[in-house]
């Protein structure tokens, strides 16, 4: 700083005080007076230059501020900005310094904030996402590819079909086009997944050159391959007797037209079948029924003992014709449940239909209606309806499959005695629109258990 204030001072003094000696040298100024005039011009040079000086300090320390503010609302680092340059060019220089400066860090504040939003929504995508550098490595993953892959990301990215796939997408030519494959995983476990490949040219500030999403479609394959499956079963399941009745008719037109002992013995069959089909129709419906009305818990108070007691003297003869017998337990006062009473007759028809006709011969069956025991069932309130069997029960490895669509354990059986293997599809249809639960217990020999637990009460936090 002196040597500035001195640098000045022989700047703006040099030129008068030349002048001054020349006119003294020349006999046109008194000594005196050239001293006294060069006193007053080194004095206001000096104090001039001392204002300049300082004014000049001021916008310095102005420029250090704005360098070092980190945030617009940051204080400044000593007291020299509060106080204006005296030179008014120079006081407008340190204002719009002190303003840009602050313009700078809102600038700054804004770009972390919106950096802070992005982190947050990739962090929170519920799909995997990955970025990869141009060497492939992993530069950034969001939770859910972490939660989804953990440590396996690395043998994900060398499953073949994604691999070329990624090699693909980073040789492609700017600019890229997001592509898709879809690709299957068999291990830890089948997964089916659509990656999204998405090249970034040019790359990201970190090196990122590929972004890449993985959605995880093994639900809507299996959805997709289970209605598949099911048109495929529904139209097989009708075409047997529907093959069977054109048969008939054909027969019955042709050679058979003037055999009456003929036709006694087709007709029963001819409507046997016809039943057969009539009841198919129906089973589908109420399921697609039960299935529309699902998500909507139904509301209307049931009393099950009634209906338990009206859907078993219905079946009476049917009991009786295999000689079946058939045991109701539990108290005679039980809590309404919140239901669909048709359902719930469907619900227990097919599950009495079933001890009926998988029970064994002359066998028991036991019929539990009560409130539902803590331990095994939701702490909420609820009734437990258990039918059990003594038949030949039901092996280990088929027991999650029941509640499939057509799922039958032995088809010839089932279909001999009628069976649509829809049964046990509705009742879970059923269960799950009531919230209720459905365990099926057996063991090969031992006979079949099934237990409903029903709510009584409505969930508190219904949706689900
Ligand atoms: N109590 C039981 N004991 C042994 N096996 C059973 C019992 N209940 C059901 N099953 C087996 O589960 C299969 C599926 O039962 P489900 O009720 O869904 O169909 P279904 O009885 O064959 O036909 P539907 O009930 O539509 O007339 C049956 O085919 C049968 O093999
Ligand atoms: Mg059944």
């Amino acid at each position: 700083m002196p040597r500035l204030l001195l640098g000045a001072l022989l700047a703006i003094t040099l030129a008068p005080l030349l002048v001054l000696v020349g006119l003294v040298l020349a006999g046109a100024l008194a000594p005196q007076a050239g001293l006294v005039a060069g006193a007053a011009v080194i004095a206001g040079a000096a104090g001039l230059a001392m204002i300049w000086a300082e004014d000049l300090r001021l916008v310095r320390q102005a420029l250090r501020d704005a360098g070092a503010t980190p945030a617009a609302d940051a204080a400044p680092s000593s007291g020299a900005r509060s106080r204006a340059a005296t030179l008014p060019q120079m006081a407008v220089l340190t204002s719009d310094i002190t303003r840009l400066s602050r313009q700078l860090a809102e600038r700054d504040a804004t770009l972390a904030r919106l950096l802070k939003t992005d982190d947050i929504i990739i962090e929170t995508l519920p799909d995997p996402l990955l970025v990869l550098a141009a060497d492939r490595a992993v530069l950034r993953t969001n939770r859910a590819a972490r939660s989804a892959f953990g440590g396996d990301i690395q043998a994900l990215l060398r499953q073949p079909d994604l691999r070329d796939a990624i090699g693909r997408a980073l040789a492609a030519p700017a600019p890229a086009q997001p592509t898709q494959i879809e690709f299957a995983r068999t291990v830890p476990v089948p997964r089916d997944i659509l990656a999204t490949l998405l090249p970034l040219e040019p790359p990201l500030p970190d090196g990122g050159r590929l972004i890449l999403v993985l959605s995880d479609r093994t639900r809507e394959r299996a959805l997709e391959r289970m209605r598949a499956d099911f048109v495929a079963n529904a139209s097989h399941e009708l075409r047997t007797p529907l093959a069977s009745l054109i048969g008939f008719i054909e027969t019955l037109r042709g050679p058979a037209s003037d055999d009456a002992p003929a036709r006694a013995r087709f007709l029963p069959i001819m409507a046997e079948q016809a039943e057969r089909m009539n009841r198919l129709i129906a089973d589908l419906l109420s399921l697609s029924r039960v299935e529309l009305s699902e998500h909507q818990p139904p509301a209307d108070p049931v009393a099950l003992r009634p209906l338990v007691q009206r859907l078993l003297a219905e079946m009476e003869p049917r009991r009786v014709a295999r000689s079946i017998r058939m045991e109701l337990t539990g108290p005679d006062a039980l809590p309404p449940v919140p239901g669909d009473a048709d359902q719930l007759v469907q619900l227990v028809q097919n599950l009495l239909d079933n001890a009926i006709k998988y029970g064994a011969e002359g066998g028991l069956v036991r019929i539990g209606l009560e409130p539902a025991p803590p331990g095994r069932w939701p702490a909420r309130p609820g009734v437990l309806l258990s039918v059990a069997d003594d038949g030949p029960g039901i092996a280990r490895q088929h027991l999650p499959r029941l509640t499939e669509r057509f799922y039958r354990v032995d088809q010839g059986r089932s279909r001999a005695i009628g069976g649509t293997g829809l049964g046990l599809a509705i009742v879970k249809h059923v269960v799950n629109r009531h919230r209720g639960q459905l365990v099926i217990d057996s063991e090969e020999g031992k006979g079949a258990s099934f237990q409903v637990w029903l709510p009584t009460a409505p969930e508190a936090d219904a949706p689900r």
